[in-house]
């Protein structure tokens, strides 16, 4: 990280923020609005996005609505070229859109693998592949957050295989990226976003995915997890996105990696590290024979 990440957000920058038509996006896209960056709310819902655009117009910011399916390369390519039209520069880019569904492994579809894969991997995939060259040549200091999930910390979570597997990915290429953007000191800043419980529509993902991928089946058991994880949300552990958006933009100000939103979770990571670090082997049975 270079000290260069400090001043990307605020009056003449500009941030484009995925999946900003609700939840955790719509609360970023908000805040960097709020902060004084032009923001581009990109969504799959268009009309819903261009409603987020026209409340953040409303209250003085600069916004403009792009309706985008981030599982689709051409059309993340087109966000990056209108938004160039638009605003001449990137200097913060949000990954943000994803989905899940819910069921153990042994009623996922592939339909549902491939849903799940296409938005939450290749989506973050084309962000990276279209906005990352821009902003390079731009030379100016840039910050890329990819929100995955403490999913991709735990790794393995009953009833959302696909979702975990896409955030362990996330994880993995938000720091495969910023070791190589280091590598030659190119003055982009990146942060890996890994909430866990917040009030969002995210358990209701379902009306987004593609008509071609059928509907999800799920079982009684997997619907009462669905409905136990939505009630949490709202209580004791939940939080709201504007909390989060407010940790990311104060990550993005400070240059961290991690952004790790809810303490509770920290034995269950402790827990799962711990079990791999018991297995190294000790001593003299460390080297091998
Ligand atoms: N809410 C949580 O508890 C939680 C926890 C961990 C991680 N996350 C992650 O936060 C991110 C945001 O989700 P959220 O919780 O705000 O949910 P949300 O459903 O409220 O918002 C997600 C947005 O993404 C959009 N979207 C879906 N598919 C898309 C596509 N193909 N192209 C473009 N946009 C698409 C949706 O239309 C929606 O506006 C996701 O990556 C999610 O996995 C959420």
């Amino acid at each position: 990280m270079t000290d260069a990440s400090h001043d990307v957000i605020g009056a003449g920058r500009v941030a484009v923020v995925t999946g900003a038509a609700s939840g955790i996006g719509r609360a970023l896209a908000e805040a960097f609005a709020d902060a004084g960056s032009a923001v581009v709310v990109a969504d799959l819902d268009g009309a819903e996005a261009e409603a987020v655009a026209a409340g953040i117009r409303a209250s003085g910011g600069e916004a403009e609505a792009m309706a985008v399916n981030v599982a689709d390369a051409a059309a993340v390519d087109r966000l990056a070229a209108s938004t160039l039209e638009r605003f001449g520069r990137v200097d913060v880019l949000c990954n943000n859109a994803g989905v899940s569904t819910f069921n153990l492994l042994r009623d996922q579809t592939l339909d549902d693998w491939r849903w799940v894969f296409d938005v939450n991997l290749w989506g973050v995939v084309h962000g990276l592949q279209s906005f990352v060259p821009i902003m390079r040549s731009q030379g100016t200091p840039g910050h890329i957050v990819n929100t995955a999930s403490i999913a991709g910390l735990l790794s393995g979570v009953a009833f959302i295989g696909p979702y975990s597997a896409t955030k362990v990915a996330v994880v993995s290429i938000s720091e495969t990226l910023s070791q190589e953007l280091a590598i030659d000191q190119t003055p982009i800043g990146v942060s890996v976003l890994c909430p866990s419980s917040v009030d969002t529509r995210v358990m209701e993902s379902e009306r987004g995915r593609p008509a071609e991928l059928g509907t999800e089946q799920r079982t009684e058991m997997a619907e009462s997890v669905r409905l136990a994880i939505r009630e949490s949300f709202t209580g004791p552990t939940g939080l709201t996105p504007a909390a989060v958006a407010a940790r990311t933009l104060d990550a993005i100000r400070t240059g961290r990696f991690w952004i790790i939103t809810h303490a509770g979770e920290r034995p269950a990571v402790e827990t799962r590290f711990a079990g791999i670090l018991a297995d190294f082997p000790a001593g003299a049975e460390a080297t091998p024979a």
